[in-house]
């Protein structure tokens, strides 16, 4: 007649919630994605991404700052060239705008801040494509890796602890791997964007690197299609066989079976990125009153905790952090 399960017993307190939590949100589970641009004088803000700014090398610097004090100690850099080309040769220029950026804040922070890059050819590239392309304008995935090996060397030559191939091309991971050891770089980590789908979420980003995909084109031919699941699993043993060090998949919330999947199937270390189109769903309700924005955006990134990723690319890593301090 009266219940024998009462559950509620363990809700009563907040510290008896707080002893019995079985997943945990902190600054340090956080990447911040940070961009930067070549040739300004001010910060830009980036109208999609509430919050963000194309940065000089010298507003990059307060933001990591900033993010140190919030307790967040990673970052991953993107690049925006006032140039492209048909290659995309700035991705590997060491006077590449990512590259004066890495040395900036490697020579800042040292070893202090775990320093990311993404490592990828579109924001580079005058046709907006992750890689070059073959006459019948199809990416051309073999002579795609070789400049992503050479754009790795760059980064990590650079100062970037951490390579983060975000290309979706066959055997990228090997062929960085292969590149990175011949030139002394065997201490650099790979963290491979395994498992990242063709998304509409992706808007925002594209505004802040500045990329349209020529001829109204789209990435389904190397991004992966969202109705596979088993697929992602694929693709990631690929990488880490290749040698991927961490595995990433892409978005968040709408693939959290796929997270749950790596983390029980894979032994290396996973994450997430919450991407640039969930922060802006989360800003946009928040910023009409009708959501309370930091509040959901805790429960996402404790979400795509529970669901097994280890840490979190987020755009909110900097407001998160600081409301958790509170
Ligand atoms: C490719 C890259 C993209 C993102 C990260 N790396 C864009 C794409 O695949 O079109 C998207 C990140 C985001 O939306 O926050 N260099």
């Amino acid at each position: 007649m009266f219940p024998t399960e009462r559950p509620r017993r363990l809700r009563r307190t907040p510290a008896l919630r707080a002893l019995v939590a079985e997943t945990s949100l902190r600054p340090s589970d956080f990447v911040a994605p940070l961009f930067v641009a070549e040739g300004r004088h001010d910060p830009t803000p980036i109208l999609s991404l509430p919050g963000h700014f194309q940065h000089t090398v010298s507003s990059l610097l307060d933001e990591v700052k900033a993010l140190r004090h919030a307790g967040v100690n990673s970052v991953i850099l993107f690049g925006v060239p006032e140039r492209k080309d048909e290659v995309g040769s700035g991705a590997w220029d060491p006077n590449g705008i990512a590259q004066v950026a890495l040395r900036a804040v490697r020579d800042e922070f040292g070893d202090e801040v775990v320093l990311m890059a993404d490592l990828c050819l579109d924001e580079y590239t005058s046709h907006g494509h992750c890689g070059v392309l073959r006459a019948d304008g199809t990416v051309d995935n073999d002579a795609t890796i070789e400049l992503y090996a050479k754009t790795a060397i760059a980064q990590a030559q650079a100062g970037a602890a951490v390579v983060a191939p975000s290309g979706m091309m066959d055997g990228q991971v090997g062929a960085i791997r292969r590149a990175l050891d011949a030139a002394g770089h065997q201490d650099t980590v790979i963290m491979a964007y395994a498992a990242k789908y063709a998304s509409g979420l992706y808007g925002p980003f594209r505004e802040a690197v500045g990329v349209e995909i020529a001829g109204g084109g789209d990435r389904r031919g190397y991004q992966q299609d969202y109705a596979n699941r088993r697929e992602a699993l694929r693709e990631a043993r690929a990488d880490v066989a290749q040698g991927a060090d961490i595995v990433m998949v892409k978005p968040a919330m709408t693939y959290l079976d796929v997270v749950a999947d790596l983390s029980r199937e894979l032994d290396v270390p996973l994450c997430a990125y919450h991407v640039s189109g969930e922060y802006a769903m989360v800003k946009a309700a928040g910023q009409n009153g009708w959501i309370d924005a930091n509040a959901v955006a805790i429960e996402q990134l404790t979400a795509v905790r529970r669901a097994g990723a280890d840490f979190v690319l987020t755009y909110f890593a900097r407001e998160v952090a600081e409301e958790l301090g509170r």
